[in-house]
């Protein structure tokens, strides 16, 4: 068997009698009980795990569909359930978060201090005149901080979006106007690699573009010293802001379906969706993931290596993790500074047990290793690991086997999980004491998740055939709407066709004896590079948004070995098609443009320039074909609907 071949052999589950989910038949057990009271299991699940103000009465309301609501009628809140809960139950001692900066130093926070730096942050909100329901935008590095602005929020009512710190100023701008915010919450500057890069400065920039009336106050957190501009009606230092305040704040209580964030993701069209979630299903989606899927221990020492301006660093930093009192690592840096190993120093030096990162990373990684012996995994003690996770894209087995082997021990199970910013938490995964793993698929749904294959017309396929990734019935930490645009919400979502499921927007197949999952990938303009989701049409409206230079521009994806997908751009240019030098200087332009646009993540690899592009008679961009052109793959499809046909070939020669 070729080793990057997804295997039909599962690899036996490890000795886990103690695991919170132990064996096949308990995970059976939890997928009838679920099956027999959907709305009845949540609730179970939802009293047991969190801790409310007011029960609630009702589980699944579905009399709004596709609007769904869970636990309607309870109150609660978030941070209350991760931090003063803690406190409360004896761990007031326990260290909540070990962070690691970018040049190594650590700093180590209990719950009773996690807890009172949220206080004292979240009187300094209200003191700025912060409210439940206003929306803060967060646009900071990994940090201390941005999990304490998180909760801080969290505990006022006050709705976050944050915003990764990677993207450009017109991204962040078009975020703050979108979600209407009246704080952003920044740094000075953040540290990765050893390098200092502006965070405040992008915030300037970004109001100077206009349509952020609505923020009144820009509160900084001062990182590195490094110089900033300040416009004193507006600009407030954050520990200042904290200095005189109460370690104390009553906890806003609010509604389960209350909004706790927006978090923007891209779509099929040009413009980013505003997820909206849930607090009371979001929260306990987290915490009960965090347990049946890492399941994790009181003496677990958990890492997620995503970034909080992802999804994974919302559910498994700044909420999961500290909605079950464990101990988690932060990490400030990149996996590659001051060398490769970092990764596996940190895994030594803090005995992390159950580690969670994106297959990009540990591609990356594995060619590191293999360049330079002293950056091996196997120079570093593994032992404290117990279980391993992956998750953002499709992990080929290859990359599998090797995480298994060089950093399981091959004693280590890994779980693939499967989710999105929309779904809030993990949909498809293995749990570690139940179920037998294959290289290259995320096995089966997280008990109570209907996830399910069907055909486009909502049909059921049988195992073995491919078809569309839906869910059949709505699950608690399910994406509300999109913000401020519930019919986009519907047709994105809830296409007419596919009779009330949930469209994931993936392919997917069933292996026909174990019916396990493998996701194919994005049925629609979405890519995914490196585990970070960009819009095709986006980057298309950045590229043609330079009317200097760009009359035209298709955008597709092509498998990379790295990255998993790269971005191909074919573009016309407005002045004769460049060649050589030329076409690079035009090529670093356009990327730069695009960076400046979106940011360095949306930077096209490829560019290639075309005299025009593949269109049908009807003038439609043939981008079926420009995928094949961006592959490398000889055209064996028809050509004759074409009006140009000839422009494939030079495509096809690059430049
Ligand atoms: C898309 C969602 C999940 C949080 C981070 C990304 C792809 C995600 C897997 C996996 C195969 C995966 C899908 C999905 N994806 N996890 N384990 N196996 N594909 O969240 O940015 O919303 O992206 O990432 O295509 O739709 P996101």
């Amino acid at each position: 068997m070729n080793e990057n071949e997804t295997g039909t052999h599962p690899i036996p589950v490890p000795d886990m009698k103690h695991a919170h989910v132990p064996g096949m038949a308990a995970y059976d057990q939890l997928v009838a009980e679920a099956e027999a009271d959907h709305s009845g299991y949540w609730s179970r699940l939802a009293r047991e795990f969190l801790t409310w103000k007011t029960p609630f009465t009702k589980g699944l309301d579905d009399s709004r569909a596709p609007f769904f609501e869970w636990f309607e009628d309870g109150t609660l809140n978030v941070s209350y359930n991760c931090l003063d809960r803690q406190v409360e139950r004896g761990l007031g001692d326990k260290t909540a978060i070990i962070f690691e900066a970018d040049d190594g130093q650590v700093t180590r926070v209990s719950y009773r201090d996690l807890l009172a730096r949220t206080c004292r942050m979240a009187n300094a909100l209200k003191a700025r005149g912060v409210k439940k329901g206003d929306r803060v935008v967060i646009y900071l590095s990994m940090s201390i901080e941005g999990v304490v602005a998180m909760q801080a929020c969290a505990r006022i009512g006050a709705t976050h979006s944050v915003v990764f710190g990677g993207f450009s100023a017109q991204s962040l701008r078009d975020r703050i106007q979108d979600v209407g915010a009246v704080m952003v919450i920044t740094a000075d500057e953040q540290l990765r690699g050893g390098r200092q890069l502006p965070l405040k400065a992008i915030v300037d920039d970004a109001i100077a573009l206009g349509g952020c009336e609505a923020v009144t106050d820009v509160i900084v957190y001062r990182r590195t010293g490094g110089k900033i501009a300040w416009d004193p009606s507006r600009d407030r230092w954050l520990h200042e802001e904290m200095q005189n305040q109460a370690e104390s704040c009553e906890p806003e209580w609010v509604g389960a379906e209350h909004p706790l964030f927006v978090l923007y993701t891209s779509g099929s069209t040009g413009k980013p969706k505003g997820v909206q979630h849930s607090s009371g299903g979001y929260l306990l989606h987290a915490a009960l993931t965090m347990k049946w899927t890492f399941d994790l221990k009181d003496d677990d020492v958990f890492w997620c290596t995503a970034d909080i301006g992802w999804v994974t660093g919302h559910t498994y930093i700044a909420y999961g993790p500290l909605a079950l009192g464990a101990t988690e690592v932060v990490f400030e840096g990149v996996p590659t500074y001051p060398d490769a190993g970092r990764f596996w120093k940190m895994i030594q030096d803090h005995k992390v047990s159950v580690f969670y990162t994106a297959p990009t990373a540990i591609r990356s990684l594995i060619k590191a290793a293999e360049a330079d012996e002293a950056v091996h995994p196997k120079r570093y003690d593994l032992s404290s690991l117990r279980i391993l996770g992956s998750v953002g894209e499709p992990i080929n087995p290859a990359a599998w086997k090797w995480f298994h082997q060089n950093i399981g021990g091959g004693r280590c199970p890994i779980v693939d999980t499967f989710w999105q910013t929309e779904t809030g938490g993990h949909m498809i995964t293995p749990l570690p004491g139940a179920t037998p793993l294959v290289p290259g698929s995320c096995t089966l749904p997280f008990p109570g998740i209907a996830a399910a294959i069907v055909d486009e017309t909502g049909t059921d396929v049988p195992n073995g055939q491919g078809g569309i990734l839906v869910v059949k019935k709505p699950w608690p930490s399910m994406i509300r709407t999109i913000w401020g645009d519930p019919e986009r919400f519907k047709a994105s979502y809830y296409p007419p066709e596919l009779k009330g499921y949930y469209l994931a927007g993936d392919g997917a197949i069933r292996d026909a004896q174990t019916g396990y999952f493998t996701i194919t990938g994005r049925i629609d303009d979405v890519l995914n590079v490196s585990g970070h989701r960009m819009g095709t049409m986006e980057i298309e409206s950045a590229l043609v948004s330079c009317t200097d230079l760009v009359a035209e521009a298709a955008v597709v994806g092509r498998p990379d070995e790295t990255t998993g997908e790269a971005i191909c751009a074919f573009v016309v240019l407005k002045g004769p098609r460049p060649s050589g030098e030329e076409a690079k200087k035009i090529a670093n332009e356009l990327r730069n443009w695009v960076a400046r646009e979106i940011g360095p993540i949306a930077k096209p690899k490829d560019i290639c320039f075309g005299d025009n592009l593949p269109k049908t008679r009807s003038g439609k961009i043939m981008r079926r074909l420009l995928r094949s052109v961006a592959k490398g793959e000889t055209i064996t499809q028809d050509t004759s609907t074409l009006e140009n046909p000839a422009i494939l070939e030079q495509l096809a020669q690059r430049n």
